[in-house]
């Protein structure tokens, strides 16, 4: 699939920001989003962000563009709100890699683990789980568990590969889900665009299946680690602020260079793979969240006994570091930890 036409329609975002006012509506819209989509929301963002942004708007009605899972998490931490999804095709191929079932039976073989969850996950997941985590805190997230508990992590394999080395626990089991969007971003693409911008710098997501091989070369003195930051969508796009360099390699949803260019006009960016497009991230148009705005769909619910189980380990990933500035490097200091039997607020 290449790249979509960027599709902005002045007039269609105008009436859009009317209807958001008169429904007391927040749009949230995150980072791989439809260029105009992204332009006509309040905020856009990485998992972690748009989270913190659903938990605390005074908004009545949120409309979600994003995928499903991230329209479930805003509703779990905004209950009262009226959570709208404007297309329910907006799924997730790596949520789709585990389902509560399998998660009870994974922890059935391991009493007394402490289970990590990716947001990548469904709620009903989410209900089974210790804490959850985003690409933007999970090393904080590990660190706050004590170094001789066994964890499982979940559903990420190339995420708990990078979460394993930077903290150096051992006890860690990784289930084997990916992203069929960051797997397709391979060793392979990344020597072509190294090759072509030697002095760009190089950013990858670490759901990217090549980040590992990336990171193995790294420590073997391959690949000079100064140019590479393995980081967040949020994380990426604060980088080329900190950065002399003027081009970047992105390793990435490509979604994410509408924003990249927006806020860094005078940086040159290159997507590490240009078909790396995830469709679930793109049904989401302009005439869709009008459509949602006008007509209140797609109202997202979760059960309120799975809400108040995936509550618990939501909070605990909101409250845990991830400054934005990506996996691997250090935030606030992280929260005690509990497991899923004990309360955080008691
Ligand atoms: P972020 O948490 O970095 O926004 O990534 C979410 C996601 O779906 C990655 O594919
Ligand atoms: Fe899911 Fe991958 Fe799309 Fe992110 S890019 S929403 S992980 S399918």
């Amino acid at each position: 699939m290449s790249a979509l036409p960027y599709a902005p329609d002045s007039a269609l975002s105008a009436e859009i920001r009317a209807l958001a006012q008169s429904r007391d509506a927040v749009i949230l819209a995150h980072n791989y989003e439809r260029p105009e989509v992204q332009d006509v929301a309040d905020y856009v963002g990485d998992s972690l962000g748009l989270s913190r942004e659903a938990a605390q708007t005074d908004a009545d009605v949120i409309v979600f563009c994003g995928v499903h899972f991230m329209a479930e998490t805003a509703k779990i931490l905004s209950p009262g709100k009226t959570v709208l999804l404007p297309d329910l095709a907006a799924g997730c191929s790596l949520a789709s890699t585990i389902d509560a079932e399998q998660l009870r039976g994974w922890k059935a073989e391991h009493p007394g683990a402490v289970v990590v969850s990716y947001v990548n996950t469904t709620a009903e997941v989410k209900a089974e789980s210790d804490y959850c985590c985003t690409s933007g805190n999970a090393v904080e997230v590990i660190n706050a568990i004590p170094d001789d508990r066994e964890i499982l992590f979940l559903p990420d394999m190339f995420l708990g590969a990078h979460v394993r080395r930077m903290t150096g626990r051992e006890h860690i089991h990784v289930w084997m889900g990916e992203c069929h969007v960051h797997a397709g971003i391979d060793p392979e693409h990344i020597n072509v665009q190294r090759a072509a911008h030697p002095d760009a710098e190089f950013l990858i997501h670490p759901e990217c299946g090549c980040a590992t091989p990336v990171v193995e070369a790294m420590s073997a003195g391959a690949i000079d680690p100064a140019g590479v930051h393995i980081l967040s969508t949020e994380g990426m796009i604060k980088r080329p602020g900190e950065s002399p360099r003027d081009e970047f390699i992105v390793a990435t949803e490509i979604g994410i260079l509408h924003r990249l260019r927006k806020a860094h006009p005078g940086k040159t960016f290159y997507a590490a793979n240009d078909r790396a497009q995830c469709a679930y991230m793109k049904v989401t148009t302009l005439p869709k969240v009008r459509r949602a705005l006008k007509t209140l769909t797609h109202e997202i619910t979760v059960p309120s006994a799975v809400a108040a189980r995936a509550r618990r380990a939501i909070e605990r990933m909101v409250a845990i570091g991830g400054s934005g500035a990506g996996p691997g490097l250090s935030g606030p200091a992280p929260a005690p930890f509990r497991t899923s039997n004990e309360d955080p607020g008691e």
